[in-house]
């Protein structure tokens, strides 16, 4: 980069800071050697500085109140089990589509993992978290050893794609480097980052600085997925290699079906664009989204968004009326992510606004400060709100026992309750393990604790015909 170049895009860059009151980004720019110029600049230049702009005064300023116009019905969903014969052809029908979609390499999956994982307090990327009951298996390693196991059995490649954020892309890149691509190979992975969004102080609303040539960015929702899935090549790659269905999932579910035939060959048969499996929720107001028609339109509604008293409403039967839970797994088609890219309107997501302690470089003491209340707003798009823009989608029942066991609050102190946690996790994975050995007749004593590789089995039906042990006996720990 020469110094001529350098200075060129100094000046864009403070033209276009000047334009939007945020010239204070480069009040550091003279004290920094040339690569840290340029690195600041490049991080400048990545962001779209008219949006920041309109949406500090739309939602730093003002704190947009969610409101839920139109009329709002609980969206209806495919039952768990079919519930009658009719029903139960489809979703054979549905399987075996699934199953060819399979056969013939048309299923990629995409695994989203560029937030943060603050929760957790786990130092790397959340999917280098050792998940798995016996082996500390990562969660990308059960990802992958899914794809393992797919692909012996239906002799074709799924494909995995993985989003991170330019927080964690490298060390996931060199996580999946030092385990030799888990074995799907490098040209059957890709990993790229999501953009970023800065940081806003929540009193000066002015964007943050992380240090004098750095910007305080954070990843911009999975919404991003959307629009990195076409920017990172990741589409066109798709589209060469002949893929209709991307299965989506999120990093922090060691039981998900990295995919579903049965989910994936409904949305074929179907004819939609983009659908959802849901479970009923454990109650009211657990912290999942809720599946709910606004307007007829498909769509989900933040638990932080649901109000509580909707959230509460019962039916007739005292059931209640809102009970559909998003555990956040889609089926995407390609060809949806491609229009909403292509497309001359451009699309666009809704945005929203989080509260969050972000540290932040104090030019008076020459260091980086970290607050102890949220001094700053954070943006973020959520990848359901594409739900409302598809001409087709449904939603599809599942068992909770059976597909969720998310990783997402450090666990607590034995009896502490703490949900959503690897102890709980685990636990769920056994739990899931022992009850498939049972239904082909393995006797699992209580007291042990057993592991199922997803290379032996990514549904109960693969454990018919293996050689299994008789009895698992209480104390032992078993990986099969
Ligand atoms: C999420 C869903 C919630 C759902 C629940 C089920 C949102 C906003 N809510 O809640 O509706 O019921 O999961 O478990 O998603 N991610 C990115 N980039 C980002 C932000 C997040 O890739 O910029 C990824 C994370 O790595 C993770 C996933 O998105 O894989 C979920 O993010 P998180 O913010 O943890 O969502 P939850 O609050 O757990």
């Amino acid at each position: 980069m020469t110094t001529t170049t350098l200075d060129a895009r100094y000046d864009a860059v403070h033209k276009t800071l000047d334009a939007v009151g945020q010239p204070h980004l480069l009040e550091h720019y003279a004290s920094l050697d040339a690569d840290a110029q340029a690195a600041l600049l490049a991080q400048i230049e990545a962001i779209d500085w008219p949006e920041v702009a309109r949406l500090i005064e739309s939602h730093v300023k003002n704190k947009p109140s969610f409101e839920l116009a139109g009329t709002i019905e609980p969206a209806p969903s495919y039952p768990k089990q079919p519930a009658d014969d009719v029903q139960a052809e489809k979703y054979a029908e549905a399987y075996a589509t699934g199953e060819k979609l399979l056969r013939n390499g048309k299923v990629a999956a995409f695994c989203v993992a560029g937030g943060q994982g603050t929760r957790l307090g786990w130092d790397g990327p959340k999917g280098t978290f050792p998940a798995s009951p016996i082996r500390e298996a990562s969660l990308f390693q059960l990802f992958a050893e899914q794809l393992l196991k797919l692909r012996a059995k239906y002799g074709a490649v799924v494909p995995f794609y993985v989003m991170t954020s330019p927080i964690n892309h490298e060390a996931t890149v060199t996580f999946f480097e030092e385990h030799d691509f888990f074995g799907l190979g490098r040209d059957d992975v890709m990993v790229f980052p999501q953009a970023m969004m800065p940081a806003i102080d929540m009193t000066s609303f002015k964007c943050l600085l992380a240090g004098p040539g750095e910007l305080a960015l954070s990843p911009n929702g999975h919404g991003g997925s959307l629009k990195a899935l076409h920017t990172s090549g990741a589409i066109a790659d798709m589209k060469q290699r002949g893929i209709r269905q991307i299965s989506y999932l999120q990093v922090d579910n060691p039981l998900v079906k990295v995919v579903d035939p049965l989910f994936v060959g409904l949305q074929e048969l179907d004819d939609t664009q983009m659908s959802s499996k849901m479970l009923p929720k454990r109650d009211a107001l657990e912290k999942v989204g809720n599946f709910a028609l606004v307007d007829g339109k498909m769509s989900v509604i933040e638990y932080t968004n649901m109000p509580d008293d909707l959230a509460k409403q019962t039916d007739a039967d005292g059931n209640l009326k809102f009970n559909g839970g998003s555990i956040a797994i889609h089926v995407i088609a390609v060809d949806f992510v491609a229009e909403l890219n292509e497309g001359a309107q451009g699309f666009a997501l809704p945005w929203n606004r989080a509260e969050k302690k972000v540290p932040y470089y104090d030019p008076d003491k020459g260091e980086t400060v970290s607050p102890e209340s949220p001094n700053a707003v954070k943006l973020e798009t959520f990848v359901f709100d594409a739900l409302p823009l598809c001409d087709g989608s449904f939603v599809l029942e599942t068992a909770r026992e059976e597909e969720f066991a998310p990783i997402k609050n450090a666990s607590g102190a034995p009896g502490s309750g703490v949900q959503d946690s690897p102890d709980t996790s685990k636990q769920l994975q056994i739990d899931r393990a022992k009850r498939w050995l049972s239904n082909v007749g393995v006797l699992c004593e209580d007291g042990s604790v057993v592991e199922l590789k997803p290379t032996t089995a990514v549904e109960p039906s693969d454990l018919e015909r293996l050689d299994l042990p008789e009895r698992i006996e209480a104390g032992s720990r078993v990986v099969i």
